[in-house]
């Protein structure tokens, strides 16, 4: 069986992350050593059905790529691949072009995406990438590492101006439903409090005493890390940390800039090591698959299974954020 798969298809989906091109890089070339041909699949899902591009892609074809944000095959969110009918019209396609395997780069969206080709006779194989490291069979996804120092980045530069005029800074950082960017930015980066959407808040308890206690020992500028999935606007929370303390604030969300640049080290390396399984397990025809990274080692395991699993953020450093920042 091993022996039959001929010729795999590449795509990237949901948001992207900085390294979805080393990954698909490292697709593109573990398959022609391995002989296969690779075909890309451009703009997600949207590129298996009707009007989609897909393309061979050799060796060269992803030449300059690997210190690239972004993704070169780009990406989609596809509402309408989400039914039935189209995920068959999908299988067709790949049926057409002689696609005998997939590999799908993203979240744990499009890990559900497939995990149905799968079911539907397509063997894929995912690889984790995301910003939100929120994929919990793994405990390392694409794109966290970058986004995390992109973070870290624009926050130094927020604290240089708090501190110049005795500020509190509120900084909104990614993460829909996690809140692991958002913890490690924080401590990253001395803040006063963190808020994540795991833990309910209380402005109170949260913010405020957190606020005067370190106001009581001298400090005079302050940075509040909130993240996406939090529900509270930023730019109330500012008012009303202002009211209550006197503290002039201001309110910044970074938004999709956390999303690109050049991909560091841990990023490139994870993306290629994380590529070169997925293609190794397909060339063995075992799919249906997702590449994890557990205890420093790239391995894998049942999509079905690990689509199951729950991720919690690290409760322990957000105790230890409260004891660091006083
Ligand atoms: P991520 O992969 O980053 O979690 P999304 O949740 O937006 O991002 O999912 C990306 C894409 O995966 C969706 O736009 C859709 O095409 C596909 N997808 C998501 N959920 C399902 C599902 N239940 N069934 C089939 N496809 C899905
Ligand atoms: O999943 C990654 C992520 O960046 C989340 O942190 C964020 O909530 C979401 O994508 C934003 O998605 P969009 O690209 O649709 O704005």
């Amino acid at each position: 069986m091993a022996e039959q798969i001929k010729t795999i298809g590449v795509l990237t989906s949901g948001g992207d992350a900085p390294g979805m091109n080393a990954a698909v890089r490292a697709v593109v070339r573990t398959g022609w050593h391995l002989g296969l041909k690779v075909m890309g699949v451009y703009r997600g899902y949207n590129g298996l059905l009707e009007g989609g591009v897909i393309k061979e892609l050799a060796p060269r074809d992803l030449g300059d790529t690997i210190q690239r944000g972004g993704t070169v095959l780009y990406t989609a969110r596809s509402e309408r691949f989400k039914e039935d009918e189209t995920q068959w019209e999908a299988v067709e396609n790949c049926k057409k072009l002689g696609i005998e395997g997939l590999v799908v780069v993203g979240g744990d969206g499009s890990f559900q995406g497939a995990r149905k080709l799968s079911m539907k006779g397509i063997p894929c194989v995912g690889v984790p990438g995301t910003i939100d490291n929120d994929i919990a069979s793994s405990s390392y996804t694409i794109g966290y590492d970058t986004a995390m120092n992109t973070a870290v980045e624009m926050v130094d530069k927020l604290r240089d101006t708090a501190q110049s005029h005795d500020r509190c800074s509120i900084v909104e950082v990614m993460g829909r439903h996690a809140g692991h960017l958002a913890l490690n930015t924080g401590i990253a980066c001395g803040a006063t409090a963190i808020l994540v959407p795991e833990v309910p808040y209380d402005f109170e308890r949260d913010i405020l005493e957190r606020i005067e206690q370190a106001r009581a020992t001298g400090k005079q500028h302050f940075i509040i890390v909130v993240a996406e999935g939090v529900e509270v606007h930023v730019e109330q929370l500012a008012k009303d940390i202002e009211g209550r303390t006197g503290i002039e604030s201001r309110a910044t969300v970074l938004g999709h800039v956390q999303r690109g640049g050049s991909p560091t080290l841990r990023d490139r390396v994870i993306a290629s090591q994380m590529g070169n399984k997925a293609v190794h397990l397909l060339k063995e025809g075992i799919g249906n698959r997702v590449v994890i990274y557990q205890n420093e080692k790239i391995l894998d395991m049942d999509i079905y299974q690990a689509l199951e699993m729950k991720k919690t953020i690290d409760y322990d450093l957000l105790e230890i954020s409260k004891e660091l920042t006083i």
